[in-house]
Formats: structure tokens, sequence, C-alpha cells
């Protein structure tokens, strides 16, 4: 169909892939089943388009956002944006990469023309943002199709297959929308060659995962926003995935006080594990008056982000990661910014050039000096989708990966 493109397969391929049906499902999910795992149809990549087979996925926070309507997105949606896996097939524009080849997913391309893309990351690429919020790939439209309502007989979740349908010719087709360039809970996708950065052949596919939103977020939110001198202070609110690798890389570059804040005690064991000098829940912390110069907020809370502020020491930077419900409102003292000397500056996707700075710190972890392997808290399988979005609902997680 695609003669343009070069690999092993042509044409649309029958893939599995875990679906939001509905946002703001009741919990349980493992009873409510927002998430159906269902076989769909995927076209084959356009020209400047990748076919991947996925290796691993993790869950992360802003997948349930989307679950539990925090960020309302369009559905149906297959979500999951921090994928790995291995390219199977290449559109005729891409001169760079071939079948065999392993690569990371991004959850924001940069298409590279914009003003945005050419301020070193700091500001999100323009035209990567209109297609995520829109479902669809940076190229425009959706490769992502089913019968409408789902496969009659795909799927196992509460809801798949009354056999309607079945038997009444070709049914009708719709579109599924492309959870942030990615959708990596499914066993193939088709994505943007600037929505991919090459991985070696030696990275485990579950860091290789990883490396693509927790490290790239956390990570970069240290050396590309707060950016701490070598024997800096750091401090680091909210020991999910992303603030768990920001620990992990302040670590591996200051030799200054790394403090890991969490309400929750499992957190605070595994920061001091890997590396932290103190690990505090967010009043100790205040009551023992930490303070530093380079705060990072990865708990998505509003008063996660001013237990951060009222960690922050004179002259020093609060960098804000998580992504809290649009008419979240935190209070924060205007008086001490300005009589501190303070900055409050906003970090999305780890403000990274991700061709840059995933290889920097695939390189660290390739050194020993980055045990990325620590994130991954638990494998699961494909259907255990909407089990682990409880999990990570109540706090329990750091990274449970799908292993595929
Ligand atoms: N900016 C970006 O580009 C980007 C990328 C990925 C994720 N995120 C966001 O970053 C946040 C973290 O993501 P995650 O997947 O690590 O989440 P997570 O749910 O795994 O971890 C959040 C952690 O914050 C802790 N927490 C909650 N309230 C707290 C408080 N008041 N004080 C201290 N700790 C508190 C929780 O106990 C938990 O350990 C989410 O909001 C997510 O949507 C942003
Ligand atoms: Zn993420
Ligand atoms: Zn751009």
């Amino acid at each position: 169909m695609n003669g343009s493109s070069t690999g092993a397969r042509s044409g649309p391929l029958t893939i599995r892939g875990a679906v939001l049906e509905r946002i703001g499902a009741e919990r349980p999910y493992a009873r409510s089943a927002p998430l159906r795992v269902q076989e769909l149809t995927l076209d084959p990549p356009g020209p400047g388009e990748l076919l991947v087979r996925i290796e691993a996925a993790g869950l992360c926070h802003s997948d349930l956002s989307v679950v539990d309507g925090n960020r309302v997105r369009p559905v149906p949606m297959l979500l999951g944006h921090e994928s790995a896996g291995t390219v199977e097939r290449v559109g005729a524009e891409v001169t760079d990469l071939a079948p065999g080849d392993r690569v990371v997913m991004v959850f924001l391309p940069r298409c590279g023309e914009c003003a945005e893309c050419r301020t070193e990351g700091r500001l999100p690429c323009s035209r990567g943002s209109v297609a995520n919020n829109a479902g669809e790939l940076l190229g425009g439209g959706r490769r992502l199709h089913r019968p409408v309502g789902g496969h009659p007989d795909a799927g196992d979740g509460p809801g798949a297959g009354d056999g309607s349908g079945a038997g009444a010719g070709a049914p009708a087709m719709e579109d599924v929308h492309h959870h942030l360039g990615v959708s990596g809970f499914a066993t193939h996708a088709v994505v943007d060659r600037r929505s991919v950065v090459p991985i070696g052949a030696d990275v485990p596919a579950g860091v290789a995962a990883v490396l693509g939103c927790a490290v790239l977020t956390g990570g970069g939110a240290v050396v590309n926003a707060a950016r701490p001198g070598p024997e800096d202070d750091v401090v680091i609110v909210g020991l999910g995935g992303v603030g768990m690798a920001a620990l992990l890389v302040a670590r591996a570059l200051t030799s200054g006080t790394v403090t890991a804040v969490d309400q929750q005690e499992s957190k605070l064991e595994l920061a001091r594990r890997l590396g932290a000098d103190r690990a505090l829940t967010p009043r100790q912390a205040e009551e023992d008056g930490i303070r530093a110069v380079a705060v990072i907020e990865a708990a998505g809370h509003p008063r996660a982000f001013e237990t951060a502020v009222r960690l922050t020491a004179p002259g020093g930077t609060t960098v804000t990661v998580g992504l809290p419900a649009p008419d979240a409102r935190a209070e924060i003292s205007p008086l001490v910014l300005t009589a501190e000397a303070r900055t409050i500056v906003g970090s999305y996707l780890g403000s990274a050039v991700p061709a840059r700075d995933i290889p920097r710190f695939e390189a660290l972890w390739r050194e020993g000096k980055l045990p990325l392997e620590e994130l991954i808290s638990g494998t699961i399988g494909l259907d255990q989708v909407n089990e682990g979005m409880d999990r990570l609902a109540d706090g329990l997680a750091v990274r449970q990966v799908i292993q595929f």
C-alpha cells in the first residue's frame, strides 16, 4: 500500500492496545476498567514516520491525569507516552534510522522549525503541542482505527463484545486518538521521526522507556532548569518516577546535600537507598529549616509547590514540573521573592532537547552513575493496566513498566 516505506511489513497492521474509553471513571479502576485492551488497525508509517514494535512502557502520573480527568483529552485515546521499542519499518523520508534500530519515544515532538524550537528546549514546540492536544501525530491525522465502539470480539474488559455487529458486512470505522504522539500502551506504534531518539542495543527495555519521560523530565529539570553548581544543595519534593529520577541525576552531578521530600514513608526509604542525604516529610523539612538553591517540585499538587517554594534558599530557583488540575491554586509571598532575589520557573519535558539530553543520561547510566533500574518498582502485563493505575493513584509505585 505505502510503497515508499522500507521494512518487513507492508499495509495496515492489527495491534493490541489499551484504549481509554471514558474520562473520570469510578475507582477502583480494576473494577470500572476505563482502559480496555483491544485490537486496533494501525496504518503503515507515512513518509516521515516509523513503525515501532514496543518493548516496554512505563505508567506515568500524566497517563493517570487523562484517566481521572485532571488533563482533559479527546477519547477514545490509546494511552501511554513513556515507551521504547525496535523500529520495524521506516517511511521513505526517514534516512537516519532503519529496521532493527532501537528508539526511545518522547512525549512532545520538536518540529525544529517554529520559534519555540529555537529556544534550546526552554519552550515546548508550538506545532507539537497543537498535535498533542488534538490527539494527532505531528504530520497531522490519526493512524489508529477500530470498528465504532471497538472490536466486538476483542478485549477482555467489561463492556467488550456483545456479539452485535458480527456478520453484518464491513463495520463502520472510527479513529482512535494518539496520546502525546506516542500511544505506547500497545504492541506497536506509528510515530513521527521527531517523536523518537535512538538508543543503544545494550539498554534494557524498561530503562529505555523511563529515559523518555521520568528521566528526561526529572533529570532535565535539574540540569536544564535548576542548573545547580557542582557543590550546590538540591531539594526534590515529590518522589514518584519523575522526582526519583531528578534525585538520581542530582546525586550523580552534585556533591552538595541532596534532600528528598515526600509524604509516603516507603518513598523516603527508597530515596535514602538511592543516595539522598536526608529524606523527610514536608513538615519535617520545614521544621528542620532546610533551604537549597535548587528545588524541584515533582508532585503535581499545589501544597507540594508551596513546600518547594518555602524550601528554596535566597537567590535560589524553584522548578515546578508537576501538572496539577487546571483550577488548582497556590499561595506564595511576593515579598519573599523580591527580598530574596528568587526565581520560580516551570519546566515541561525537562526543558530538554531530547536528542541532546537522552544520550547524555544514557551515557551516565552506562558509566554506572545513574542506576535507572531502581526506578522500576514493578513489571506488569498490558492486561493489568487498570490495576496499575490504581497503584499509581494510591502513590504506591515509583515506575510500573508494562513488558511486551
Ligand atoms: N512537566 C512535565 O513535562 C511532566 C512530565 C511527566 C510528568 N509530569 C507530572 O509530574 C508529576 C509527577 O509525576 P510522577 O509520574 O512522578 O507522579 P507520581 O504520582 O508517581 O508521584 C508523585 C509523588 O508526589 C508525592 N506527593 C503528593 N503530594 C505531595 C506533597 N504535598 N508533598 C510532597 N510529596 C507529595 C506522592 O506521594 C508521590 O510519591 C505529575 O504531576 C505528572 O503529571 C510532568
Ligand atoms: Zn510522563
Ligand atoms: Zn517546533
